[in-house]
């Protein structure tokens, strides 16, 4: 199996689907508050009642419907509140009136953003799916957070495999939990309630996107580590990993 890098990902046919769910809303059936199990309109108000300035960053945010009706019904109970709301998405899918609403847009991958403040709120509501390096993803969200931020993402660890495709979903919850991210394997939700700096010891070797529909029924990316339990890896293991294809995180930590 050929494994693909994050830039050659960005182009395939599987992450830019434009048959996947962008136009989530802030509540109801189709929505963040229900697939985060999380009150986002009422965290962003809790904290804006206590006379705060406050920041939400969405990452892989769609067409930004949510952020918008966000912004609109917390204009209303708040007046002019103090609070800015960031969205990314590696595809300009954006809606016109997420633009006029106010929301701050940025276009392009999640690895390649650089924020200029720090968030009370760090989201991704089912677009870690289609990552790559996603532990990478959550390392930096988790980064982006003011120190009493609060992260919440949807995650399904069965897309998250070691070389030669053994499943690595419990060794990265386990790693995780024991450097302050939550994983609720029931609703596939991982959780931080304060800003943390992780350290995990998974290495990135590529990312399938052959792998096939994952619990949300859609086609998703499969993204493979280097087993941090077997440091020498094996021949069937260098077998799996295209010619050439560069140790992504070793290469980004020696920059
Ligand atoms: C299923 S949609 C979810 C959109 C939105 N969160 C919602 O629930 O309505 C997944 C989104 O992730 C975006 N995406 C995929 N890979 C990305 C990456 N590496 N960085 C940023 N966005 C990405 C896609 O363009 C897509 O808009």
């Amino acid at each position: 199996m050929g494994l693909l890098g994050d830039d050659e990902l960005d182009d395939s046919p599987v992450v830019a689907n434009c048959s996947m769910n962008r136009e989530r809303e802030i509540t109801g059936t189709n929505s963040y508050t229900r697939d985060l199990h999380f009150d986002v309109l009422g965290f962003l108000s809790q904290r804006l009642r206590e006379g705060r300035e406050v920041a939400w960053l969405d990452l892989c945010c769609g067409s930004g419907r949510a952020l918008a009706q966000a912004l609109e019904r917390l204009r209303a109970e708040h007046g002019e509140p103090a609070l800015r709301v960031d969205g990314l998405d590696l595809v300009d899918a954006f809606r016109p009136e997420v633009r006029r609403a106010g929301v701050g847009l940025h276009v392009g991958p999640i690895r390649g953003f650089e924020p200029t403040l720090r968030y009370d709120l760090v989201t991704c509501v089912h677009g870690l799916h289609y990552v790559g390096d996603k532990l990478r993803a959550v390392e930096l969200a988790c980064s982006w957070l003011a120190p009493d931020g609060v992260f919440r993402a949807s995650l399904d660890l069965r897309n998250l495999r070691f070389e030669g495709g053994k499943p690595a979903g419990r060794a990265v919850a386990k790693a995780l939990r024991e450097q302050g991210v939550a994983y609720d394997s029931k609703r596939r939700l991982l959780s931080a309630d304060g800003r943390v700096e992780l350290a995990l010891p998974f290495v990135f070797r590529g990312a399938d996107d052959q792998a096939g529909p994952n619990s949300t029924g859609q086609p998703a990316v499969n993204s493979y580590y280097r087993n941090p339990a077997s440091p020498t890896p094996s021949p069937s293991d260098t077998r799996s990993i295209r010619c050439g294809h560069p140790d992504l995180k070793q290469q980004r930590r020696s920059e």
